[in-house]
């Protein structure tokens, strides 16, 4: 009876997805038990030297194999609730290791809509379904001659396309047990909720969908992507050594991830001034030194709207936004490593200007919504006016 219990609680143990650093896995301290769940997939994302990966291996249940037979993103399936790792490798040179492990859920491994992807180079991502889980494990950076900016590990996401507008979101770290419920760590949404204000100052929340996606640098280990139906785009490993962006559209969304490698980005936009604009971010902010995120504007010239957060301004998934068309997004942190910034920029415009002089100025509709504490200083005034009058003497000039 005692034992049949005992089998009964193994059977439902569970335990959380996991992320097993190669680095620690050396001779000194092998084996190494972690504990996983039964009927979970196990996957390897790493470019270091087979020779060395073959001094690793993994026993789950009765199967042993050793790491170089995991390549090219192959799952080993887990038969026990723990997995032992032995390595032969000297501390010296597991250190050198720049692979890992990652483990899933039962669940997720039994989920058909639930996928793993480990990118080495480049590789085209195409989603079915109305609700799909994608994670993106990302192997070393490499190059002989690597720029100061250079990522340790990164995804350059590009071509993103989105099916009949389907929200599409990409989170930070790795799907935990509750990642269907759990939002909190998107750096990415598209469509945006974005909320208007009437004239009665009462907000309207509507979905802002970006047909244009700027190529994104995702400086990070490992991410994952939810959608809400298909999807086609292009990931590499590959880093595109870009001090300044210039966008094409006038409406449209980036993504900055900001962490060891730190480089203060410039985004010029490609702007439409004979349209009212918004701009705002989805921000994750941890930093122990300040920084500004700092939208310029366009038309009113002297006015900028800057977000600006120190180490006390601790934000998870917050959106600040404001009804500036943009110039131009910089970040002015002065420290060489300020800490964490994972920020999605977005920049749109919504209906015409008026281009009658006698018309009164539109309500102002600045807009700011923040789940955390964050010194924001936003356009205070209604310079609204003075460009209505610009537009009406732009007017009178083309007739
Ligand atoms: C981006 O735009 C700036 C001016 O807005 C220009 O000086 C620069 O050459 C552009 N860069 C690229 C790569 O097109
Ligand atoms: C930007 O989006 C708005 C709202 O959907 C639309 O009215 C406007 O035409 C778009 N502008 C461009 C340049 O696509
Ligand atoms: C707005 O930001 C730009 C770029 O950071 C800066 O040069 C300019 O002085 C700022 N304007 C104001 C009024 O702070
Ligand atoms: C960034 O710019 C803002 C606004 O111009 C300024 O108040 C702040 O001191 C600057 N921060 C740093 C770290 O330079």
């Amino acid at each position: 009876m005692k034992i049949l219990l005992f089998v009964l609680l193994l059977g439902i143990a569970s335990a959380d997805p996991q992320i097993i650093w190669l680095n620690r896995q050396s001779v000194a301290n092998s084996p190494t038990i972690v504990n996983v769940e039964v009927g979970g997939n196990l996957y390897l994302a790493s470019n270091d030297d087979s020779a060395q990966l073959q001094k690793i291996t993994i026993t789950t249940g009765t199967t042993t194999v050793s790491l170089d037979q995991l390549s090219d993103g192959k799952s080993l399936k887990i038969l026990s609730n723990q997995l032992t790792i032995q390595s032969n490798l000297l501390d010296a040179t597991a250190k050198k290791l720049t692979g890992y492990l990652y483990v899933t859920t039962a669940i997720q491994a039994n989920d058909n809509t639930f996928d793993v992807k480990v990118v080495n180079g480049p590789q085209a991502l195409n989603r079915n379904g109305d609700s799909t889980t994608t994670v993106i494990l990302n192997t070393q950076y490499k190059d002989d001659f690597p720029s100061f900016f250079a990522p340790e590990k990164t995804t350059y996401v590009t071509e993103v396309q989105q099916f009949r507008s389907n929200p599409i979101n990409f989170h930070y770290g790795i799907p935990g047990d509750n990642w269907k419920t759990f939002t909190d760590n998107q750096f990415f949404e598209n469509p945006q909720p974005f909320d208007f204000y009437d004239d009665h100052g009462r907000p309207h929340t509507n979905m802002i969908f970006f047909d244009s996606v700027e190529p994104m640098q995702i400086n990070l280990p490992y991410w994952y992507i939810t959608a809400g139906g298909p999807f086609s785009l292009n990931m590499d490993s590959t880093f595109n050594d870009e001090p300044i962006h210039n966008t094409t559209s006038a409406n449209t969304t980036g993504v900055y991830i900001l962490n060891d490698v730190w480089r203060n980005p410039i985004v010029n936009f490609a702007t439409d001034p004979t349209r009212k604009g918004y701009s705002g971010v989805l921000a994750y902010v941890d930093l122990d030194y300040s920084a500004c995120i700092i939208f310029n504007n366009v038309i009113k010239g002297d006015a900028n709207y800057t977000m600006c957060f120190g180490a006390d301004n601790k934000m998870v998934h917050g959106q600040l936004s404001s009804d500036l068309v943009s110039k131009s997004l910089v970040v002015n942190a002065t420290a060489g490593n300020p800490g964490t910034l994972y920020f999605q920029y977005f920049v749109f415009t919504g209906e015409l200007y008026p281009i009658t002089s006698s018309t009164q100025p539109p309500p102002s509709t600045t807009v700011t919504t923040t789940t955390a504490i964050a010194t924001t200083t936003g356009s205070a005034g209604n310079h609204d006016a003075f460009f209505l009058i610009l537009a009406g003497a732009f007017w009178k000039y083309l007739l």
